[in-house]
Parts: structure tokens; sequence; C-alpha cells
């Protein structure tokens, strides 16, 4: 894992979104994997800046990690609404390359199914931006999970709830989700995640200094060969000191 540190939250999303960025432009028919939560906000508006001063993502197809099951892409709690908010409505992008599961598919072990056989269809995942749950969750992983799992239903652990309870007007977070699974995610051939504030802290040392285990999903990433965990400086302040010293230290 490649570990960078910026000086503040801000400069570490914008860190992210140049990573992707540049790999658009390097590759205009890129896959990419892509996140939601508050972490991504300030990633996405850096996007729709780059969008704006030239950057053309016509060619690039998305597969978002993770919907609530019972959610209809018109919901305005849902990642189908997140990402048009966010990004979609923003960009060049044809919206039908821009997948997300469906929360309202009549069969949701089945639409987890056609997710990941779609995933595969597309030639797989080039570059997945990840964030990080309180829990160590990476997408809708939440502990315990396989590092074999692949897209499938889940039930929502009680802290994801709370954490996600401010985009539903009446504070009920659905219950289940569809996620990409740990090893759906370990296919992407890069990864960058993107961990900021002190509510992290404890995952993200779990996730690099800790041992792999489904008892913190994100550790899985340490099996990847290409990971950069991009965090700012209280995300990582409960990681050893060994990892820090060996940590890319960036100023502005
Ligand atoms: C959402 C996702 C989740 C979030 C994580 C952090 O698509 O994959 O793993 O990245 O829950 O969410 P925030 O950024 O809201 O703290």
């Amino acid at each position: 894992m490649k570990l960078v540190v910026l000086e503040n939250a801000k400069r570490a999303a914008g860190y992210a979104a140049r990573l992707l960025a540049d790999a658009v432009a390097r590759h205009p028919q890129i896959v990419l994997g892509l996140a939601t939560g508050g972490t991504m906000e300030p990633v996405y508006a850096h996007l729709r800046a780059a969008h704006r001063v030239g950057l053309s993502f016509a060619g690039v197809q998305s597969f978002n990690l993770d919907e609530y099951v019972g959610l209809s892409p018109d919901h305005p709690g849902s990642y189908h609404s997140y990402m048009r908010k966010h990004l979609f409505d923003a960009i060049d992008m044809d919206p039908a390359r821009g997948h997300v599961p469906r929360g309202d598919a009549p069969d949701p072990v089945q639409e987890a199914a056609r997710y990941e056989q779609a995933i595969a269809g597309a030639g797989g995942v080039d570059l997945q931006l990840l964030g990080i749950g309180k829990n160590g969750h990476i997408g809708f992983n939440e502990p315990p999970s396989d590092g074999a799992s692949r897209c499938r239903v889940v039930t929502l652990a009680e802290e994801t709830r709370r954490a996600n309870a401010a985009y539903f007007p009446d504070g009920q977070t659905p219950l289940r989700a569809i996620t990409m699974g740990v090893g759906t995610i370990l296919d992407a051939r890069a990864c960058v995640l993107l961990a900021t504030g002190a509510t992290k802290a404890k995952a993200v040392a779990a996730m690099i200094d800790g041992p792999v285990t489904p008892d913190c999903p994100a550790s899985a990433l340490q099996r990847h060969p290409d990971v950069t965990v991009i965090c700012d400086p209280a995300a990582a302040a409960e990681l050893c000191e060994t990892t820090l010293r060996e940590t890319e230290l960036r100023g502005a």
C-alpha cells in the first residue's frame, strides 16, 4: 500500500481527484469504480471543475460500489440521485454508462449477480475509488466480510445506518444494500482510498497496520498490489510510527 498524508482534508480530496482526472486524461475509455458519501463530495467537485476546463468523460464507464435495497433511482437518498447530483449531471458521460445497482430491482439477489456480471462484461474496473467506514467497511462490506465475497445483498450495521441517517428526511436509513464484494473490489486493477477526519483514524490504522481479517474488511486491500491510501493528518493519527516514517508526506 502506498500511503499519502496531505496537510488537510481539502488537499487530500484534491489529490484523490487528481489521480482520477489524470487517469481519465491518459485513458479516455477507462472503467472507473466510484464511491459515494460525504468524503467524496469534494472529490466530485474537483472532477466537475476538471470537466469545465476540458476533461472529457465521454468514453468513460463507471460502476458504483453500492445502492440501498428498496430505493428507486429517483429517491433523493439513493446513490443514483447522489451520483447525478455530484457528478453525472455535470459531465459529458452518457448516463447509460454510469452504472449503479438497482435498489428497486424486484429480486435484489439477482440484481447483485447481474451487477457482478456487468462489471466483468465491461472488462473489469481499472481504477476503483473507495472511502472507508468507521467500522472498516469498504463499499457496504460490513465486518465480518470475507475477502473473497462478490456482489451481494448485505444487512447494514447499525453504526452505518446512523452515519447515513442525515441523508434521509425521516432519519431512517434502509436496512439493506447491494454492494460489490471485497473480492469484486480487489479485482480492480488499482484502488484509491480516501479517508479524512478523526472518526476514520481507528479504521485506517486497522486497515494498514492490523492483520488481514474479515473483521476489518478494508484490511483485505493489503493483499492488493496497487492501492493508494490518501489521508489528512486526523485520519492518519493512529497509524504506527513505522508506517508514518515510510509514508510519502506531502505539503502544499
Ligand atoms: C459508499 C461507500 C462507503 C463509504 C463510507 C464512508 O459508496 O462505499 O464505503 O465510502 O461509508 O462514508 P463517508 O464518506 O460518508 O464517511
